[in-house]
């Protein structure tokens, strides 16, 4: 077990959750043994789903004696006649470890046939994969596209290590070591360990989060696409990583640990909500997609079809962000651009004319990047001038490298970050 036998620190963080670990059928099946320990040892609940293949390898009765349920193998040995959506269903994560080439093609191409994948194709949970094969499987083109849809659809990948393979192979492919795999269960459920200290202790910490509607009458609206799932996630990773965290929000209600949670609808409704807090917050990230113009006048009984189509006069909504840059003090201001095109040069333009420190560029035109999905392929600006363009990242995994600029510009002294 490469002398990994060490829990992460944080006896309990994981009390309450429960985590279906799924077992496939690899040599490496054994370690999965030890993460179930270390899982339970965090007092996690953790649920062992082995395929048929998994049971050659590794014992089911070592499952069962660590775990906190007994072994589930099949979809036909329960009294539940559908224990996979129930399984799906209560589970806080899904973790697979070893997953083999065979379950990633399956679960890729959305094949059910054993309770295992159809329990990943029934859970809305996070779903953590930690594959391992040898390296000519893990190189395979078929195997690089099922990891690169997976990922695309939000699945956390732990990247197999390079090391000694069964049979006596050196290569990439090995299982990551058990604590590896346990950090990323940390890092999906938003838990602190040893590898996100809580570097925001004593930083207060204001996100908004969601399109906003703006009533046409009291059933119809204009409102954009945005889901809040990014504006959540920074609110997330702000708790995790020990900020005091406020979330605005128009896709409430939401129940995130550590969050404090204000239900708007409209962008004046926003503005009043940020306004009145901004003078006690140290960071404010205008995650939200603000309606930009708002009915000048919304009617107060539904208007009706009868009456033919009706002519709406839109006016601008207040512009919170720009409002923050014009009284900004020593706040760190965080924008985003969601753009469809000259993504960069936008951002940049936004950045200046709204006083912000820096400027989340997201390109809304790509399938996997943007409103709605779990993904996003961001550019950050700052106010010095320097830029970083990063990969196609989950939303937490984008909040974490969001959070760590936010850090650093919140350690520079205020007279010399940068010309806003
Ligand atoms: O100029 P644009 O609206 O594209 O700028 C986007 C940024 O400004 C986002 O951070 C968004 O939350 C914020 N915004 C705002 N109030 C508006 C419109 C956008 O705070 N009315």
């Amino acid at each position: 077990m490469g002398g990994d036998t060490a829990a992460p620190d944080r006896p309990e963080a994981l009390a309450g959750c429960t985590v279906v670990l799924g077992v496939t059928g690899g040599i490496s099946a054994y370690k999965a043994v030890e993460v179930c320990r270390q899982l339970v040892d965090l007092g996690a609940h953790v649920v062992p789903v082995l395929t048929e293949d998994a049971s050659r390898f590794v014992g089911e009765t070592t499952f069962s004696a660590l775990a906190s349920e007994r072994v589930r193998t099949s979809l036909f040995d329960d009294a539940d006649p559908i224990p996979h959506t129930r399984l799906g269903r209560s589970a806080d994560l899904v973790l697979v470890a070893p997953a083999t080439a065979k379950l990633l093609g399956k679960y890729a191409a959305g094949i059910s046939d054993d309770l295992l994948t159809a329990t990943l194709l029934a859970t809305g949970a996070p779903v953590v994969l930690a594959p391992a094969m040898h390296t000519e499987m893990w190189e395979h083109p078929a195997v690089v596209e099922n990891v690169a849809t997976l990922r695309r659809r939000g699945v956390h990948v732990v990247e197999p290590d390079t090391g000694r393979l069964a049979g006596g192979d050196v290569g990439a492919g090995r299982l990551a070591e058990p604590s590896r795999i346990v950090a990323a269960v940390l890092h999906m459920l938003q838990v602190p360990s040893a590898s996100t200290p809580p570097d925001l202790a004593g930083v207060r910490v204001l996100v908004t989060a969601g399109g906003t509607r703006e009533p046409i009458d009291p059933v119809r609206f204009i409102g954009n696409r945005s889901s809040g799932k990014m504006g959540h996630a920074i609110a997330q990773v702000a708790a995790a990583r020990g900020a005091s965290t406020t979330l605005v929000t128009t896709q409430g209600p939401v129940s995130i640990p550590g969050v404090t949670a204000v239900d708007v609808d409209t962008a004046e409704e926003m503005a009043a909500a940020v306004l009145a807090k901004y003078d006690d917050v140290d960071v404010v990230v205008m995650a939200a997609a603000v309606a930009d113009f708002r009915p000048k006048v919304a009617a107060q009984e539904k208007i009706k079809k009868r009456d033919g189509v009706p002519e709406i006069l839109l006016e601008s909504t207040p512009d919170i962000l720009a409002a923050l840059g014009e009284r900004k003090r020593a706040q760190v201001l965080v924008g985003f651009a969601a753009e469809t095109e000259r993504v960069r040069e936008h951002a940049a333009e936004k950045l200046a004319a709204k006083r912000v420190d820096l400027m989340v560029a997201n390109d809304v035109g790509a399938a996997d990047s943007g409103f709605e999905v779990d993904t996003n392929r961001a550019v950050l600006l700052d106010s010095s001038g320097a830029s970083e363009e990063l990969p196609l990242l989950t939303k937490v995994e984008l909040a974490g490298v969001i959070w760590d600029h936010v850090g650093r510009i919140l350690r520079t002294p205020v007279l010399k970050r940068g010309s806003s």
